[in-house]
């Protein structure tokens, strides 16, 4: 009795984990942001160099910096801290913390933004605006879409406002619970797209784009967005996985629970690649449209199968669910500090970091409009917030929280904790002492 209960927990908390991470992991960057960056840098290349960023880069860096956290028990500023001080490392490393807090804050911003246009699609979809559309009408929909500041400000507060309602009511229980059951649903529902596609006639050219590589469209730049798609994806070098690892039991293996995590949000992204592509090829539609690729190609599957009608509602707001949690995850670290460093309570906290995020995603919405020709370092403010945050911020950070933990923290010890065998163990040593920080410095030196 006793060793069943004791047995039943232990899993029951890992299953708590593992939806929690997933579901900060698994969001807009899967499904509407790796497949536009796909079509965007050329297909395959950029594919394989993500995929390799994900398992020798992000998945070492994922698992440090959730022993950061388990070891911290704080926030990341002050897990940072604590850590520095007790392994007589310099105070400057608290910087991690703080780089992390800034850039859940930039891209909460504009992924607010995002979330939007999701919520705004369920609407599309309930009134039946996609059923027999062809390109053309699907691409005035969104086109109508981004042209009014009005219609976006509306959706983008909505999206916000629901996000502040839940971290400031801290409900992240109940969201725990409808995860179990609508992350599966959003997996079966892009199954189900990715099969559309393979009776489609774009299905082979749509799998060559995405796995044949053709390497002369690797260029360093290509290399850079890989990379920092791979820290974006997995809600990395933001804390975020920090802060989650300080409520993560001594018995959870990492090194698995990162595999699992990884594993999930990796398949979610190319599901989402292997149903958006075949219909860009049938359809003869512009690889690179960027941000606007989910929103212009799946609707018009949406509108042309049997049954697309609740195929498009469900898969709109399981996107949005799917974005929900993410957002949630990115603005919990902002909370946490502004309460921490103010007077103010929770509540108050959340509204203050909410309607600031909400207010810097005023200039990402017009950027898609009225703001369209205003340009910094040649590019409109929404891009900036995602290549700053992207390119440069999360990368960096999370370099800072792979070393600290392989030149900082007793080695023994992290062996220990990773369960590792002195093969295994020079191999992490190996990848994360050298390899992951060589490859992110020179990525980043390369593209300066
Ligand atoms: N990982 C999330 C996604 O892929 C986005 C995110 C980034 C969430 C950073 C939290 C932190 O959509
Ligand atoms: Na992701």
């Amino acid at each position: 009795m006793n060793a069943s209960t004791k047995v039943h927990a232990q899993w029951s908390s890992r299953m708590g984990f593992v939806l929690a991470a997933t579901g900060s992991a698994v969001g807009l960057g899967n499904i509407w942001k790796f497949p536009y960056m796909v079509g965007e840098s050329g297909g395959a290349a950029f594919v394989l160099v993500y995929l390799a960023c994900i398992f020798l880069i992000g998945l070492p860096i994922l698992v440090s910096e959730w022993l950061l956290g388990r070891r911290g028990q704080k926030n990341p500023v002050n897990t940072m801290r604590d850590l520095a001080e007790k392994n007589k490392a310099s105070k400057a490393w608290v910087l991690v913390g703080i780089s992390g807090v800034l850039g859940a804050f930039l891209i909460l911003s504009f992924y607010s933004v995002i979330g939007g246009w999701s919520l705004s699609y369920i609407k599309d979809a309930v009134v039946s605006n996609f059923a027999g559309q062809d390109a053309d009408g699907i691409g005035a929909i969104f086109g109508g879409l981004l042209a009014s500041p009005a219609t976006l400000l509306v959706w983008h507060s909505l999206f916000m406002l629901i996000t502040i309602g839940i971290v400031a009511r801290g409900v992240t229980k109940g969201l725990e619970g409808a995860a179990t059951v609508l992350m599966p649903a959003l997996a079966a529902l892009l199954l189900l797209l990715v099969i559309y596609g393979a009776t489609t006639s774009g299905f082979g050219q749509a799998l060559s784009f995405m796995f044949s590589p053709d390497w002369s469209q690797l260029t360093g730049e290509v290399v850079l967005a890989a990379l920092g798609h791979a820290f974006f994806t997995l809600s990395l070098g933001m804390g975020i996985m920090m802060a989650y690892g300080s409520y993560m039991g001594q018995s959870i293996n990492l090194l698995q629970t990162a595999r699992t995590v990884v594993i999930m949000d990796t398949v979610i992204a190319l599901a989402a690649g292997m149903a958006i592509f075949p219909i860009v090829f049938a359809e003869g539609l512009d690889l690179s449209s960027g941000p606007g690729l989910i929103f212009v190609t799946l609707p018009l599957a949406f509108g042309n199968i049997t049954g697309g009608w609740f195929v498009g509602v469900a898969f709109f707001i399981l996107l949005t669910f799917a974005a929900i949690t993410s957002a949630i995850s990115l603005l919990e670290p902002v909370v946490e500090f502004v309460e921490e460093r103010t007077p103010l309570n929770r509540v108050k906290s959340t509204l203050v970091s909410g309607v600031a995020a909400w207010a810097l995603g005023l200039l990402a919405l017009l950027s898609f409009n009225l703001l369209g020709d205003f340009l910094v370092f040649g590019l409109n403010i929404f891009d900036l917030l995602d290549q700053v945050t992207s390119k440069f911020m999360l990368p960096l950070t999370g370099l800072g929280g792979i070393v600290f933990v392989a030149w900082h923290l007793d080695k023994e010890s992290v062996r220990d904790e990773l369960g590792l065998d002195v093969y295994d163990f020079s191999l992490w040593n190996l990848i994360t002492r050298f390899l992951a920080p060589a490859a992110v410095l020179v990525v980043f030196f390369t593209n300066l």
